[in-house]
């Protein structure tokens, strides 16, 4: 009796669900239809009715964000931003978040379509309401191009203490082209945020040879961490050797105490390779020709020492000066 009674009920429900079924498999059908087009469109060259297509379908669908992915695409190797940009489209068009094309472009290192957005006037300062640049992205993926494109088109290279740092971003990911055309174009190679410390310190911490190499050439104070904690500390304490070693020939000091009162051989690991090397260098006396050394590029000063190549000196001794 009750498997009767309830039958009805049963049918009624799978019907419910058949139709949630149906809808959502019409739904899923009318988007990728969409995408088809889209992709037909862009390959087809007709990038008018492309971009049409596409800003209705990301509008409607999923919000101005997804406009980004869109302009990511057209830089693809088989399209050409420029047609776009003829047809009279607005290069500073931002999403939600405030992402221009600029910003998509430099994400995805697309040197060419940078460039033509650049050449039509787009802002180069451009901010993401997270405080994002294109710079920012630029460095984020290495793209020493894209940076240089930027810095040439007169971007900001250092970004206000709040927002996201250009440099300490290429410094963390080992970047060090992108450090190089920073400092070039005038980010200061020192630069403090206060929670991340100097780039030299993000480059210890992240055991970035390359990078802490390349902005002690630079002239970073081979002192200047996070507050108290030298980049020798942090080397130390990821016993990374080969960056503790570059910080050593740079005039790191040895006896430095962080907020723990700590030197950096007791901030690093216990019996590790970081460990037993500084103690080995703490233990053997400094060579003169490295005492030397320090003390003429502390003479000259960290705003003259791109002048050595200028100085009447033997070219051996001038590479010895310059670490080279
Ligand atoms: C970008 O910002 C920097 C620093 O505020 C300014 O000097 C530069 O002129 C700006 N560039 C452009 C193209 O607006």
């Amino acid at each position: 009796m009750t498997e009767f009674e309830n039958r009805p009920f049963a049918l009624q429900l799978s019907n419910v669900y058949l139709t949630i079924l149906a809808l959502f498999c019409f739904k899923l059908f009318v988007k990728i239809t969409l995408n088809l087009l889209t992709y037909f469109y862009i390959i087809k060259g007709n990038r008018k009715e492309a971009a049409r297509i596409s800003a209705e379908f990301y509008d409607f669908g999923q919000g101005q964000s997804r406009r980004g992915v869109f302009w990511s695409e057209l830089c693809a190797p088989h399209s050409e931003l420029c047609v776009l940009i003829s047809q009279g489209y607005n290069v500073d068009v931002r999403t939600i978040d405030h992402v221009t094309p600029l910003h998509e472009a430099c994400l995805g290192d697309h040197v060419a379509c940078a460039r033509a957005l650049i050449d039509a006037g787009a802002n180069v300062n451009a901010t993401t309401i997270d405080g994002v640049t294109p710079l920012f992205n630029a460095c984020l993926v290495g793209s020493a191009t894209c940076t240089e494109i930027l810095l040439e088109n007169g971007a900001n290279p250092q970004t206000a203490i709040c927002q996201p740092s250009p440099i300490h971003e290429a410094s963390s990911k080992g970047k060090s082209a992108c450090v190089e055309a920073l400092i070039t174009w005038g980010a200061d190679v020192d630069y403090d945020i206060p929670h991340l410390g100097t780039p030299l310190f993000i480059a210890c911490t992240s055991k970035q040879l390359h990078c802490t190499r390349k902005l002690l050439d630079k002239g970073a104070n081979v002192q200047k961490g996070r507050f108290l904690e030298t980049p020798l500390h942090a080397a130390a304490a990821q016993d990374c050797t080969d960056v503790v070693k570059a910080l050593l020939e740079y005039g790191a000091d040895v006896n430095a105490r962080n907020l723990e009162l700590k030197r950096p051989v007791e901030s690093a690991p216990p019996s590790s390779l970081a460990e037993g090397f500084l103690l080995l260098y703490e233990a053997m006396p400094r060579q003169l020709s490295q005492l030397c050394r320090l003390s003429i590029r502390d003479c000259l000063g960290q705003s003259r020492l791109h002048l050595i190549p200028q100085l009447q000196l033997p070219t051996r001794l001038m590479n010895f000066l310059q670490y080279r």
